[in-house]
């Protein structure tokens, strides 16, 4: 796909890598509209990042998905590209019953449900446009699961899944549907947990995700795995019960 000239939607853009795809689009020349829940994290991305738009949206509503659609539907007629980044991770101790698991936020509605609801509100405005994309961001881990995580790696590997079956779907549309299959990443992804373990590796710069992203979306590859994750994505292939 063409690497500027679009108008892109990109969920969970104030931080992490949906700033660093939202600063390398702004960058290739691209219009680039950011949402998430704390404005202040908005804010932030606007004063270093002036061009963009922002919009405060829990993407865990409905009603504010619809919000979101409307107004981009609204404001953004060119939209042609949204990027299903937003997303949570937690560890969950399964042998602690369901406390574990209800005690904090809800990993599928934010990972998984979200960015089909809003596949779904999108593409029929996507399809009006020449070229178009929806880019999802998974996970290596979507590929080889951490036990730690079960939730979120089980989100991971289903947005693996239903990347494929909508790309399917829209083959012979205007809609080309991409993958990035980011690393160990060093974000606020884990809030602190990478800290707590005491892990000393805390992954590759956001900007190294976001300059692969554009490098593998020019060249159409659908599936983009980046660094290690090209490891993970072929090593499920080969030993299939493999878990970290
Ligand atoms: N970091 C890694 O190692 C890594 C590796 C592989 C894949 N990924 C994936 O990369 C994506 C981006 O994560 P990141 O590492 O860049 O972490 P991050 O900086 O924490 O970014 C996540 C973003 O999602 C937003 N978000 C979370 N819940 C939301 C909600 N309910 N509604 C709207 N926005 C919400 C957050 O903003 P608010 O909190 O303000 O809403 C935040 O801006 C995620 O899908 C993650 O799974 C990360």
């Amino acid at each position: 796909m063409k690497i500027n000239d679009n108008t892109i939607l990109i969920t969970g853009g104030a931080t992490g890598i949906g700033f660093a795809l939202a600063e390398a689009f702004v960058k290739e020349g691209n219009e680039v509209i950011i949402c998430g829940r704390r404005e202040n994290k908005l804010e932030e991305a606007k004063s270093k990042l002036p061009q963009i738009h922002t919009r405060v949206c829990d993407l865990t509503k409905d009603k504010e998905r619809e919000a979101l659609y409307n107004w981009v539907k609204t404001d953004f007629k060119d939209i042609n590209v949204l990027v299903n980044n937003a997303g949570i991770q937690r560890m969950v101790d399964f042998k602690k019953g369901i406390s574990s698991l209800t005690e904090g936020e809800n990993e599928i509605d934010i990972n998984l449900t979200a960015p089909i609801h809003l596949s779904a509100y999108f593409i029929p405005l996507l399809l009006k446009q020449k070229e178009s994309a929806i880019i999802n961001v998974s996970s290596g881990l979507g590929f080889i699961p951490m036990a730690i995580m079960p939730v979120y790696c089980a989100t991971k590997a289903a947005m693996h899944s239903f990347s494929l079956s909508i790309r399917h779907q829209l083959r012979d549309t205007s809609i080309k549907v991409f993958e990035v299959i980011p690393p160990m990443v060093d974000t606020e992804l884990d809030k602190g947990a990478r800290d707590e373990r005491g892990q000393v590796d805390k992954g590759i710069p956001p900007a190294e995700v976001a300059k692969a992203t554009l490098k593998g979306l020019e060249k159409n590859e659908y599936e983009i795995a980046i660094g290690m994750a090209q490891n993970l994505r072929m090593g499920a292939r080969t030993n299939p019960e493999q878990v970290c």
